[in-house]
């Protein structure tokens, strides 16, 4: 058995590190995590308010999944995806069922950013178009294909080489709204000047495949669209034949209070993403529904895309254990109320905190912005920081120390403790976030 410091010094020496200088790593070191909590070396427990990778919904070491993961081991891990196996054929009818409209069949792969590859590749096969509109604060992922379709500075760093054909619509992100326009006065002008855009990109000559959305932007901010958004963007879509992809791979299976975020305003796309929360984060799944229009196209035309893990049995049965686990439980209906609850108390931090320029969210789903001055909004990150270190790291740091782990990225401070959580736990997390957002108000102007 490896002791603490010989894990931290093989880490350093033996492995990478994701979107990193290797430099400074020094990783510490976690034994153990039940429910809300993770245990380090030292056996300090910490409350885990970002769920991770705002991916650990159900909780860490959820029994019922631990209980699917070990029983299929038993029977068989793997085989290949041409064969049929019960958790394959389990976890695609249920993944049928939870999803809206006639999103029907799926393509099982290993990660959200295989998802969203593979949702690439069914719209341009499905309709022999090639371009692509994504949106600036937007991730989908570090593959060549889903980081071209990335707005934020990760995708800067694989150009010029990635996928071609991309280009970016204005963020429907109200606080800072790309046009300085007031919702609702605004006439929703970021969804139509999407409609502009696929004009002036051949949309009558089939050049545009598809347009893809998070239906509530997560890792760029949490940024909920202004109601009528998708509806209009729907609406345009049709108009001139571009598939709808939704990303629900973070905001996805009950973190919003809903199975899908893109249920609060009763749409439905034409492909949908999914991982994280698919199992929990207990073992890798990613998944690509496609709506039975462009799954019956596929009946009689190559579907030209494949992995050795597609379909692995493992992580399906994984996914079968938690869909059962978040219906059996009530974890959705618990997001929605916990939610509330949350949303209510960050609100008052918002009252509270000079340094607190805007609190979004939905269920479990939060940001909170902090900024050096309410009035000009300056922020305490911009964009090309992302890799840089700022005042909201040291706050963070000192949340970490008081045994509080939340996440930010650029200028967001991510609150989104796993959807099984509860009032105790709220209370903590936004107690130790009161305190730390005083070292933020110290810098405002
Ligand atoms: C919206 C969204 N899409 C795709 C991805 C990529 O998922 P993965 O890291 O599993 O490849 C992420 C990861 O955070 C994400 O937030």
């Amino acid at each position: 058995m490896l002791s603490p410091s010989e894990i931290n010094e093989n880490q350093k020496k033996y492995m990478i590190k994701s979107w990193s200088t290797q430099g400074g790593y020094n990783p510490k070191v976690i034994v153990s995590a039940k429910g809300s909590y993770f245990t380090d070396s030292d056996g300090k427990d910490y409350l885990d308010f970002s769920s991770q990778l705002m991916c650990s919904n159900l909780g860490h070491s959820h029994p019922d999944i631990i209980e699917g993961i070990k029983k299929q081991t038993e029977k068989l891990c793997y085989v290949h995806a041409g064969f049929g196996t019960e958790p394959v054929a389990e976890l695609s009818k249920l993944v049928a069922e939870i999803t809206p409209g006639d999103l029907s069949k799926t393509f099982f792969s290993s990660s959200g950013c295989e998802a969203n590859e593979a949702a690439l590749k069914a719209a341009r096969f499905y309709t022999g178009g090639h371009k692509i509109i994504s949106r600036y604060r937007s991730y989908h992922g570090g593959t060549f294909g889903a980081v071209a379709i990335t707005g934020d500075p990760r995708r800067w760093y694989t150009e010029p080489m990635q996928m071609p054909g991309v280009i970016f619509a204005p963020d429907a992100y109200c606080y800072r709204c790309p046009f300085s326009l007031k919702y609702p006065e605004c006439g929703l002008q970021c969804a139509e000047y999407v409609d502009y855009m696929i004009e002036y990109e051949g949309g009558a000559q089939g050049k545009v495949a598809a347009v893809v959305t998070e239906p509530i932007v997560g890792s760029n901010g949490i940024i909920v669209p202004p109601d009528g958004y998708f509806k209009r963007l729907r609406e345009i879509c049709d108009k001139w034949g571009v598939l709808m992809i939704d990303d629900e791979v973070m905001a996805g299976f009950g973190r919003t209070g809903k199975w899908f975020a893109i249920n609060h305003w009763d749409v439905v796309p034409d492909i949908m993403t999914m991982a994280k929360g698919i199992t929990g984060a207990h073992i890798p799944l990613g998944a690509t529904v496609l709506s039975k229009k462009i799954a019956d196209h596929f009946d009689e035309n190559l579907f030209c895309h494949g992995h050795t893990y597609v379909s692995h049995p493992l992580p399906c049965a994984a996914g079968v254990a938690a869909i059962n686990a978040y219906k059996k439980h009530d974890v959705i209906e618990n997001a929605a109320k916990m939610g509330k609850i949350l949303g209510k108390r960050l609100m008052e931090l918002k009252e509270d905190h000079k340094c607190v320029g805007d609190v979004r969210g939905k269920g479990v789903f939060w940001g909170v912005e902090p900024v050096k001055n309410r009035e000009t909004k300056e922020p305490f990150a911009r964009v090309h920081q992302k890799f840089q270190a700022s005042t909201i790291n040291k706050m963070l740091g000192e949340a970490m120390k008081k045994g509080v782990y939340i996440i930010h990225v650029i200028n967001t401070i991510i609150v989104a403790p796993p959807c099984t959580t509860n009032e105790e736990e709220i209370e903590k997390g936004c107690d130790v976030l009161d305190e730390v957002l005083k070292i933020g108000d110290k810098e405002v102007k």
